[in-house]
């Protein structure tokens, strides 16, 4: 009788990886979660592949940071060097590349910024494709897109094709809300933006309609999937979003989610494996075809 199925080929991990790092760190504020140097994606990959975790989405701690983000598209670049590790490793591993520049940017916004401190959208998108076409190179599967400037998808689109990636799909962080539950991710990757906040692009989280319009106008500029991002305050958004396009649909259960429930699992308030076993359920009986989740392991090692 059960009506919704959850597997771990639903799952997709992200990886933090940091350059010059050796070995793993600890990333304080998601317990259970690290930073991976390059040396360890070998076992990380092997890891996976125990579990039947079919894919990853991977984020890059750069050497350095400049006023453009540069490093997002650098061809010895943290997650290009990462994508050869992981695929010399597993090549089956589908390898999901996030596009942003924030990781990459020494003010942490997600585009080019103007003397007065805001986002310029236009002159943003060139770099996105330019990172787009560099994973893609590089080995990624999928092209995800999470910084939120206006016509990146088309932008994107027409960049892979000119330059022979016809193949490769985009993944379009779509309905991405300005979120407080990005904070310990922003920990985690070194991404807080050092002045203001990230309201300029990302959406209002009291916007219900404006979600909808953001995944048809990216499904328009060529999105062959959208994602709703975070995934449980927004259950509503990601139910209207199946219930109105036909595409694949992922949702992103994001790093506050993940830290607040294993923060009640430390105080002894919560049980972890029915929490998580539900959390992840609820996710897809909301309508996500794939979700992108940091419990992806141990709810794969509870099921095995
Ligand atoms: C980059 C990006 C963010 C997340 C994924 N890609 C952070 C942000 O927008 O500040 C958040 C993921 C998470 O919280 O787990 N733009």
């Amino acid at each position: 009788m059960r009506e919704t199925g959850l597997a771990t080929s639903h799952l997709v991990y992200p990886l933090f990886i940091e350059a010059g790092l050796s070995g793993r760190q600890p990333i304080d504020a998601m317990p259970g979660q690290d930073r991976l140097g390059l040396d360890s994606l070998a076992a990380e990959a092997a890891s996976l592949a125990g579990l039947n975790i079919p894919a990853v989405l991977l984020f890059g701690l750069p050497p350095f940071k400049d006023e453009m983000g540069s490093g997002a598209w650098a061809r010895d670049g943290i997650v290009q060097e990462a994508v050869q590790r992981l695929k010399d490793a597993r090549p089956g591993l589908l390898v999901v590349g996030d596009v942003c520049l924030c990781e990459y940017t020494s003010h942490g916004h997600c585009g080019i910024v103007r003397p007065d401190g805001s986002v310029d959208n236009d002159a943003t998108l060139p770099l996105l494709a330019e990172t787009a076409v560099s994973l893609a190179e590089a080995g990624c599967d999928i092209i995800a897109p999470s910084d939120m400037m206006d016509g990146r998808v088309a932008t994107i689109r027409a960049a892979l094709d000119a330059s022979g990636h016809t193949e490769t799909p985009i993944l379009s962080y779509a309905a991405k809300f300005a979120s407080a539950f990005y904070g310990p991710f922003r920990e985690a990757a070194e991404s807080t933006p050092a002045f203001g906040d990230r309201r300029g692009y990302q959406l209002d989280p009291a916007n219900r309609r404006m979600a909808l319009h953001e995944v048809i106008a990216d499904l328009d500029e060529g999105a062959d999937m959208v994602m709703v991002k975070p995934a449980l305050p927004y259950l509503d958004v990601l139910r209207e979003v199946r219930d109105a396009i036909e595409a694949p649909i992922a949702a992103y259960n994001v790093s506050g989610e993940y830290s607040m429930l294993m923060a009640a699992v430390r105080n002894g308030w919560l049980d972890e494996q029915r929490a998580i076993d539900e959390v992840l359920t609820s996710i897809r009986r909301a309508g996500a075809d794939i979700i992108i989740t940091y419990h992806a392991k141990q709810w794969a090692q509870a099921m095995a």
